[in-house]
């Protein structure tokens, strides 16, 4: 049965999709698929926001990240992919909402701070990477999305939303638009290959979904395991050890797991060996996915069909929000 909870969710379209994506949102997205009305939004203006002079990047991955929801098993019956830019109603609302913000809260947002730190933007941030947060309240509200179920790091975005959602139905006089909920996702964040607490593609530590199987044995190789464990015979640290923080998180046979742990902490297990159980894991997982995907890349056209046609009925719902919203501005001139 299906809730009244409406949810959205969306990716920029920088790369295609990792692993951890995969534990941080596409599980919880192909759960959610059968009980709730979902969107997922690929998020080609806000990828913009810091890759403005490299726009063919981003629309070349719209149709990767098509590719990597489709062969994960989001059901384009059950979902509606739409993408963002396609979606004027969202700019439109971007600037009401902008009215309803400070320059000072925009440069509060921990997320926002994080990431402009990380790529060195100082004094000279470009405006619309500054207020993107903005812009992802209209993605969110102009669906009336009600659930997005998001990893931490995108917490600040649904404050910020609700901040706007009560400013702009308080200041207009009307509840248009609801409050929204974050939904944690059950698994916690997935670090990267090197160790670092987060798995990205632009800190080159990441396993795509789309990895061949030379490319997924080659970094499982690599992984960060324990820098004091050089013999077979020596005990290994399994905490901080990548290897057992994945074998924690993708291999259902626990027992199998503890039993590892108990080896490697005796000593007598070694890295190699260890690596090859956690890359077979890895790869019954990930080699239905690429056998989906190699099939599905053979027709792209077919791909971005079911694209513009979820996008196309997201724009009827949008038209309607915004119309409300311009009866509540006084913005009706017809
Ligand atoms: N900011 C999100 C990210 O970087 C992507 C995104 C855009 C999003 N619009 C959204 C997520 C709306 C949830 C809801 O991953």
């Amino acid at each position: 049965m299906k809730f009244k909870e409406i949810v959205l969710t969306g990716d920029r379209p920088t790369g295609p999709l990792h692993l951890g994506h995969y534990v941080g949102s596409l599980l919880n997205r192909i759960a959610l698929q059968d009980e709730y009305e979902q969107y997922i939004m690929i998020a080609d203006l806000q990828a913009l926001t810091d890759n403005a002079d490299n726009p063919v990047k981003v629309r070349d991955n719209v149709i990767e990240v098509m590719l990597d929801y489709l062969s994960v098993g989001i059901d384009p019956l059950k979902t509606t992919i739409f993408v963002q830019s396609m979606i004027p109603e969202i700019a439109e609302l971007t600037i009401l909402y902008l009215n309803l913000v400070t320059v000072n809260r925009l440069q509060r947002n921990p997320t926002v701070k994080a990431e402009m730190q990380s790529k060195s933007y100082g004094e000279s941030v470009p405006a619309g990477f500054l207020m993107y947060p903005v812009s992802q309240a209209a993605d969110i509200t102009i669906v009336k999305g009600t659930l997005v179920p998001v990893g931490e790091d995108q917490l600040p975005m649904i404050e910020q939303t609700n901040e706007l959602v009560r400013s702009f139905n308080r200041t207009y006089g009307k509840d248009i638009f609801p409050e929204t909920k974050a939904l944690a996702s059950k698994v916690g964040r997935l670090p990267g290959l090197d160790g670092k607490a987060k798995m990205g593609k632009s800190l080159g530590n990441a396993i795509f979904l789309s990895d061949d199987e030379q490319t997924l044995k080659k970094k499982v190789m690599s992984m960060f395991t324990d820098p004091g464990h050089l013999r077979v015979e020596d005990p290994g640290q399994v905490e901080g050890n990548m290897v057992f923080e994945y074998l924690d998180v993708f291999d259902t046979n626990k027992v199998k797991v503890a039993e590892l742990k108990h080896q490697y902490r005796q000593g007598g297990l070694g890295d190699v060996k260890l690596k090859m159980y956690l890359f077979e894991v890895l790869n019954e997982l990930l080699t239905p996915i690429r056998t989906k995907r190699a099939e599905l890349a053979k027709n792209r056209e077919a791909v971005l069909q079911i694209l513009l046609s979820g996008t196309k009925k997201v724009r009827k719902v949008a038209m309607e929000t915004m119309n409300q919203v311009r009866d509540v501005m006084h913005l009706n001139y017809e």
